[in-house]
């Protein structure tokens, strides 16, 4: 008996050694995993992040947009076994952020293409200057389907917090759709870039003027498989950042360059640089966003996936440099906006 628990002892000891080196081996390296990023003027990439009322912001697979002095990010909620919809967060200054709620809910209709058990995943929010409506596009996985749906879904608002009334989902003409991105450009015009094709082809479809619907100018922008797409223009040139297709395994980013959205696209150097680079720092691209008020002034957003606890994902954002003619997202413990003209 004594001998027998001795033994069971040791296995328990064994087995937590072996998680403990699990958790600082895992995706969330040590400086990363333990600390609280507190602190309402800096960012703390990899940390946990909390909100005004002190939860851990659940946004994940995020972008933002800016309207009327504020600044909103819409996410992934995870954690829940099933997808609960899409989180909306405000902030005024990019370091602290109040929790609006749930911008679009799963509901219980079974026959809804959004019933609780569907897959909700990337969701970005565009707002229309013609129509005065927000509009939001996420991929949709069919509930009972795994992720063979492949398919775009729209929601609209009048309201930047919601709630989002659900529209529709499709396959932009014909294609798969899974990771994506939506793109604004100076002129007004919109964009859904998305993979397609199982994730081997990247494409970049025009939507109508309504926002709610692809148009036929739909081009496929490079065949390499790639997916998490985050785009921006800097002067007369868009930037495309991609990851490859390992899942919720990081990978090394890519960055191209083109005079038209498209194209042709041009490869760039990876522009990580740090611990961790060649991974992309452990995390995934999921937007670019253009601060308000600042020359040339780019955050990188990325997600660390924890796919134990999707809810335990951490945010990335780092600032993007242009240096010579080359673009670097250098990895940083801490910075502030200050970096930025
Ligand atoms: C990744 C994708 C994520 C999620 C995940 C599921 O490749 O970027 O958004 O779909 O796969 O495994």
């Amino acid at each position: 008996m004594l001998k027998l628990s001795l033994v069971t002892g040791l296995l328990s000891l064994f087995g937590q050694l072996s998680e403990a080196s699990y958790t600082t081996t895992s995706n969330h390296s040590e400086n990363q995993s333990t600390n609280v990023a507190q602190d309402s003027s800096a960012f703390r990439p990899g940390q946990v992040w909390k909100d005004e009322s002190g939860e851990v912001i659940n946004a994940h697979g995020g972008g933002l947009l800016f309207r009327n002095k504020t600044y909103y990010w819409y996410g992934e909620v995870r954690g829940e076994k099933e997808s609960k919809g899409v989180n909306v967060y405000s902030s005024k200054d990019l370091y602290k952020w109040k929790h609006e709620g749930l911008a679009l809910a799963t509901v219980s209709d079974s026959t809804s293409d959004i019933v609780r058990g569907c897959i909700i995943e990337r969701p970005k929010v565009i707002y229309n200057k013609k129509t005065g409506k927000y509009v939001m596009w996420f991929h949709l996985e069919l509930k009972g389907k795994g992720y063979e749906a492949a398919r775009a879904a729209v929601a609209v608002s009048d309201k930047p917090t919601g709630p989002f009334v659900y529209q529709k989902s499709f396959r932009p003409n014909g294609h798969m759709s899974r990771d994506m991105a939506l793109f604004v450009d100076k002129d007004g015009g919109a964009y859904h870039i998305y993979s397609a094709r199982e994730n081997y082809d990247l494409r970049i479809v025009r939507l109508k003027d309504d926002f709610l619907n692809p148009t036929t100018q739909d081009t496929l922008l490079f065949s390499n498989h790639r997916e998490a797409p985050a785009l921006f223009r800097k002067d007369d040139n868009y930037y495309l950042i991609t990851s490859g297709c390992t899942g919720w395994a990081p990978n090394e980013a890519s960055l191209h360059v083109s005079k038209s959205l498209f194209g042709p696209w041009e490869k760039l150097e990876d522009p990580m640089t740090g611990p961790k680079a060649k991974l992309t720092f452990g995390g995934q691209s999921t937007y670019v966003l253009p601060v308000q008020g600042k020359k040339d002034a780019f955050i990188f957003m990325a997600d660390i996936w924890n796919p134990k606890n999707l809810k335990d994902s951490r945010y990335v954002w780092l600032p993007i440099q242009f240096k010579e003619n080359k673009t670097i997202i250098e990895w940083k413990d801490k910075w502030d906006l200050s970096v930025f003209r």
